[in-house]
Formats: structure tokens, C-alpha cells, sequence
């Protein structure tokens, strides 16, 4: 069926042994995407997706130059900033990119360790180790550039008890739309440049320690138009997981080439975040004007009992439940999946959000692979870019 259905759990602590935690990363501390309004986008994150008020810095908090909306929901963090004026840094990457992901911020025990670890091991430094402090207490943070102009800040918050980090202020809203249980972030997909996977594979490996726990290459991953190579990278603990994406040959364009030509670098194509009930999650998000992609055929869902086998009779979703809400489904040896794709959350067809709902199966949803890029290429088709 996939590819992950090699990886039994035994095989997994295996691959896993291979990994040198010396960093390590407790879990993702927050994702900050530069934004043209940051005002508007965090009213969208919180109305569509369900997000809550954390945190704010701007001109009000002393911040000159950038303004800042921390939202928060489970245990999701995203920052939305904007620059104050043109003079910002934040503009040449708005005006290349638009609206993007530019730091995936990764909690740690020690942020000065982190920095030197992975500087020493080859990595491209951000910002060296430095310490910020309020009445709260004290927050160590550091920065290593990955991919294009994305960025990873190392995040010790160990003698630190605000809000969210020093120089925000408690964000007190009157407008709380309900949360639509996403709970927390499973994985971040990054597409890079025409033979660069392989490059950030290594990179991944050797400055931060981490492990190729699944491939895919382009014979598994295609269309009759298009197709991709992918490989999934993870931490020591499987608490961080990142597939890297390549454009590969076909006949007409991926759809790796289609985000690399409008956001003009290597990025993030894709944040997935876990629920516990897709079914709920999903139906309301659509009701808040969230737009996914659009359903696979019929005979994908008449195909789910063969596809599922065994795990079927665990399954507790109802197949035409999934259907009405053009959820898709997969299965490893280990559980099964349920996922969906949104349609790009910016004008340019770049990032997007994955919902997830892992019921034992540790893949990505290789299986689902030809449904979901059949059903991207009729969008890139509309878009005249495919
Ligand atoms: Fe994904």
C-alpha cells in the first residue's frame, strides 16, 4: 500500500537509534510567518481555524519596527508579524515571498548548546545566543538558517514564566471564537529546489542529528501528469518531523515547481496539525469558510475497505461521514490515518494546512498520495499553472 508499511515499530526504535540527540528538541515552540497585514490574518487564523488571543508587541508595547499577534490553540503557537515601516528587514522578505512561514521555533533544554552544536556542525548562523528578560523571568533564544530563508530559533524557556516570550503583552480580546480542537503540530513540510533534497536530507542528518525515517520517491509518488520525491526527517524522539520535497520530471508541472515559482525560494509548504476528532474539526471549519481541496472520486471511498483491510473493523468513522467532508484515509501496519489538505491560505499558491487524526498509523498518508495530487493538479489546472 505505502512505503510505511516497512516501518514496524521494532523497525522504527531502530532507525531511531541512529539519531543523535544532542541537541535534543523537546517539541515545537512556535511558528512565525511574516505576514502584509498581521492584523487581518489573525482575525482569519482565529474565526476560521479557531485560534485564541495569547499574546501581542507593537507600537503600544515599546516595538517600533514590528508588530506581532500571538494566537494559540492546543498546543499551537503561531506568530503573525508585520513590519511598521519600510525600512524593516520584514519587506524584502514579504516582497519576494508574500505571506509565508519564516521560523520554525523549536523548544529546547539549552539555546547557547543548540547554537553551538549545530554552527559547529556546518549550520549558517541567524543570531547568536541571546538572553531577553522582563518581570517574568528569562528566555535564552538562538538561530540557525535551514532551507531557502526559513529560519529554526532554539527556544529555552526553562526560568520563564509569561505570557509567551519577554517583550509581549498579554493579548485581551473581546472577540473569542470557539477553538476547532487542533491540538498539536505533527509535522512541517518543506519544499526545496530541483535535486535539493537529498542536500537537506544531509543537512538535517549531520547539523541536527536527525533521521530519514521514510522515503518516497517519484515512482511511488506520481500522477499521470506530475510528481515528486519526498523524504521524512525526524529528531531523536519523533517529536519532530520534517518531509522535504523535490520537484521531480512528468510530463506537465509539479506541484513543488508551481510553489517554488510563486514563493521564489525553498519553504514550507505545508504545517499539519493533529485533532483527536477530524470529523468535528473538519465540519467546522467548513462552516467557518475553510476551504480544503476538493473531494477525490467516488471510487476512492468505495476502495477504502480493500485499502484499509484488517483495520477497517477498528475503524470507528463512518466511510460516507469521511465522504460528505472529502476526508481521506490510510493505513500502515500499525493503525490507520485520516487526513485533509486546505487550499492555499495565501493569494500566491504556496502554504497550505494539513488536519490530521493519527488512530496508530506513524506515515504520512503515501496511499493517498495519487488522490490528493490529482485533486492539487485540477486546482493548478484552474490556476493555468499545472
Ligand atoms: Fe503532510
Amino acid at each position: 500500500m505505502s512505503k510505511s508499511t516497512e516501518s514496524t515499530d521494532l523497525g522504527l526504535k531502530k532507525i531511531f537509534a541512529g539519531a543523535q540527540d544532542f541537541l535534543p528538541l523537546l517539541g515545537t515552540d512556535y511558528i512565525e510567518l511574516y505576514v502584509g497585514n498581521a492584523k487581518q490574518a489573525a482575525h482569519f487564523y482565529k474565526t476560521a481555524f479557531g485560534f485564541q488571543s495569547l499574546a501581542y508587541k507593537g507600537l503600544e508595547t515599546g516595538s517600533k519596527d514590528k508588530v506581532s499577534y500571538v494566537l494559540k490553540q492546543g498546543k499551537i503557537r503561531l506568530i503573525l508579524s508585520t513590519p511598521l515601516h519600510s525600512k524593516s528587514p520584514l519587506n524584502a522578505h514579504l516582497r519576494k515571498h508574500g505571506d509565508g512561514v519564516k521560523v520554525i521555533a523549536l523548544w529546547v533544554e539549552d539555546a547557547k548548546k543548540a547554537y553551538l552544536e549545530t554552527t559547529k556542525r556546518g549550520a549558517k548562523s541567524y543570531f547568536s545566543p541571546k538572553t531577553d528578560r522582563d518581570e517574568f523571568g528569562e528566555v535564552v533564544s538562538s538561530g540557525i538558517y535551514t532551507y531557502g530563508e526559513t529560519v529554526h530559533i532554539f527556544v529555552e524557556r526553562k526560568n520563564y514564566n509569561g505570557v509567551f516570550l519577554p517583550g509581549f503583552v498579554t493579548w485581551k480580546s473581546n472577540y473569542n471564537p470557539p477553538a476547532a480542537g487542533l491540538k498539536y503540530v505533527d509535522h512541517i513540510v518543506g519544499n526545496v529546489g530541483w535535486g535539493q533534497m537529498n542536500t537537506w536530507v544531509q543537512w538535517y542528518e549531520k547539523v541536527m542529528g536527525f533521521v530519514n525515517f521514510l522515503s518516497f520517491d517519484d515512482t511511488q509518488i506520481h500522477t499521470e501528469y506530475s510528481a515528486l520525491m519526498s523524504k521524512v526527517m525526524s529528531n531523536g524522539n519523533g517529536r519532530i518531523k520534517f518531509p522535504i520535497n523535490e520537484p521531480a520530471k512528468a510530463e506537465k508541472r509539479s506541484q513543488i515547481e508551481e510553489y517554488l515559482d510563486f514563493y521564489e525560494d525553498s519553504g514550507v509548504q505545508h504545517i499539519a496539525v493533529a485533532t483527536d476528532d477530524i470529523i468535528e474539526t473538519v465540519k467546522h471549519l467548513r462552516k467557518n469558510g475553510v476551504q480544503f481541496l476538493p473531494p477525490p472520486p467516488e471510487a476512492y471511498y468505495q476502495a477504502i475497505p480493500g485499502r484499509l483491510g484488517s483495520h477497517m473493523k477498528l475503524m470507528k468513522e463512518n466511510v460516507s461521514a469521511l465522504q460528505e467532508l472529502s476526508i481521506l484515509v490510510d493505513a500502515d501496519e500499525e493503525g490507520y490515518l485520516l487526513q485533509i489538505f486546505t487550499k492555499p491560505l495565501e493569494d500566491r499558491p504556496t502554504l497550505f494546512f494539513e488536519i490530521i487524526q493519527r488512530m496508530g498509523a506513524k506515515g504520512f498518508g503515501a496511499g493517498n498520495f495519487k488522490a490528493l495530487f490529482e485533486s492539487i493538479e485540477r486546482e493548478q489546472a484552474n490556476r493555468g499553472t499545472l
